[in-house]
């Protein structure tokens, strides 16, 4: 079993009963996260990429308790530059973790620390946790290899930026999860801040319009995948 809950803008949290894993911590100075930082807890940090609104608290938490922070090679070495565990990978590898399988995909966005470091290149997760395989996009744009990443993993749920702006808008979210063909899709990386306003239910509905399954969270709601 993994249960799925989504903090807002790309942030989730995955549990499989034993093994608590969130993605991508933005919760401090994120006006659309229910929950503050003390209320998370986690062994397993997961970094898209370092931008803030995905870093997040990510250090905080890593340190306060003594969670490992896996991240490409890069930006794994920032965060260990900073005191907190971490963990180095990169794109196309994948590794076999307590909690089960993480492999880094491509993602076309950037990449830069606080501090404006370039910190490498920045990517999507594929994690399978709980006998299901969910698939964070990170944060990117639209691109026809989406097919490939749906092919070499069945996909149960997909994670997929809809705000635009920086990332794939609906239209391109919709057509990304065509290319995955995934179990469920959610939408995130929308409404945080109003550059990046956008109708999830739009999402929902083009998403169906293809057949497929898609459904909209609510920030802090968690469903059983
Ligand atoms: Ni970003
Ligand atoms: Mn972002």
């Amino acid at each position: 079993m993994l249960n799925l809950t989504y903090l807002s803008h790309s942030s989730f949290i995955l549990d499989d009963g034993t093994h608590r894993l969130i993605i991508d911590p933005f919760i401090t100075g994120n006006p659309t996260c229910p929950v503050s930082v003390d209320e998370i807890e986690a062994q397993y940090i997961v970094l898209t990429h370092a931008h803030g609104d995905h870093l997040g608290d990510g250090l905080e938490l890593a340190k306060k308790h003594g969670a490992l922070v896996i991240a490409v090679n890069e930006l794994a070495n920032y965060v260990a530059s900073k005191g907190a565990k971490a963990h180095n990978m990169h794109i196309g590898g994948a590794r076999t973790f307590p909690f089960g399988r993480l492999k880094f995909t491509i993602a076309h966005h950037g990449s830069s620390s606080p501090e404006g470091q370039y910190m490498g290149e920045p990517a999507g997760v594929v994690i399978t946790m709980g006998g299901k395989t969910v698939y964070h996009t990170g944060d990117t744009g639209l691109f026809l290899d989406m097919q490939l990443i749906g092919q070499r993993d069945a996909i149960d749920c997909m994670l997929a930026p809809i705000g635009d702006n920086f990332t794939m808008g609906v239209d391109d979210a919709v057509k990304a999860t065509e290319f995955v063909r995934p179990g469920l899709a959610i939408p995130m990386h929308y409404n945080t801040f109003p550059v990046i306003e956008a109708d999830p239910h739009l999402f929902q509905s083009g998403v169906e319009a293809l057949g497929l399954r898609a459904r909209v969270l609510q920030f802090g709601e968690t469903i059983a995948l």
